[in-house]
């Protein structure tokens, strides 16, 4: 298990209300924007013909986050298998990030995979991506595993964390509470 920094996790306050979003699933023709995001959020990004693949496969759920004035501000992936939902990407634009598009990405994951019988969640996080652990961190994934130099452009290590038991009351009563507060102000 790593160390953790006192500062791991720390929820801000205040600004807690997402613009108005809409998450719908990933088209066709959203795949051209996604790879430009894609290029600007990882360092090793997938190619679009690996977006074009995802989308027509029946085993994965893709969707996009949808600013009110059609902007495309966000995306997220995951794979459903037997009773585990594998979530394989998740990034805001950088110009629309700390908004909770994140979250509300996520929650839309978390939700589907529920709906298509998953009872545990896993991923794979950069040991240094402190932002998307705090993230992963709120939503009730641990650390289960390191996997060492996993990724090829610096070397770094890869952190397993999984959510268990997503379908437990006490899981879905997590849920609520977050989903409540992502609502839109009136
Ligand atoms: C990770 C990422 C998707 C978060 O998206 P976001 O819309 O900016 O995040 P949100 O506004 O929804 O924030 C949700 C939570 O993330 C964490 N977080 C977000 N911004 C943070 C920051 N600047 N510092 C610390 N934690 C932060 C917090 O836990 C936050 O909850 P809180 O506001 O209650 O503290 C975004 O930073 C991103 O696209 N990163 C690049 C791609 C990436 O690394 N994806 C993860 C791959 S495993």
């Amino acid at each position: 298990m790593i160390e953790l920094s006192p500062d791991y996790y720390q929820p801000r306050l205040g600004d807690t209300h997402s613009p108005q979003v809409s998450i719908r699933l990933m088209r066709i023709d959203d795949i051209e924007h996604v790879s430009r995001l894609e290029r600007r959020c990882y360092t090793l990004p997938w190619s679009s013909s690996a977006y074009v693949t995802e989308v027509g496969n029946p085993s994965a759920y893709y969707t996009v986050a949808v600013l009110a004035d059609g902007t495309l501000a966000g995306y997220a992936g995951m794979w459903v298998n037997m009773d585990e939902a594998h979530l394989t990407t998740i990034a805001v634009d950088p110009i629309h990030r700390g908004l909770k598009i994140g979250e509300r990405l996520l929650l839309d994951l978390l939700e589907e995979g529920m709906r298509r019988g998953a009872d545990y969640a896993s991923l794979e996080v950069r040991e240094h991506n402190q932002v998307a652990r705090n993230l992963y961190f709120k939503y009730g994934f641990d650390d289960v595993a390191v996997r060492k130099n996993y990724y090829s452009d610096n070397g770094e290590n890869a952190l397993i964390m999984w959510a268990n038991d997503i379908r437990s009351p006490a899981y879905l009563n997590l849920l609520d509470d977050f989903r409540a507060r992502l609502a839109p102000s009136e």
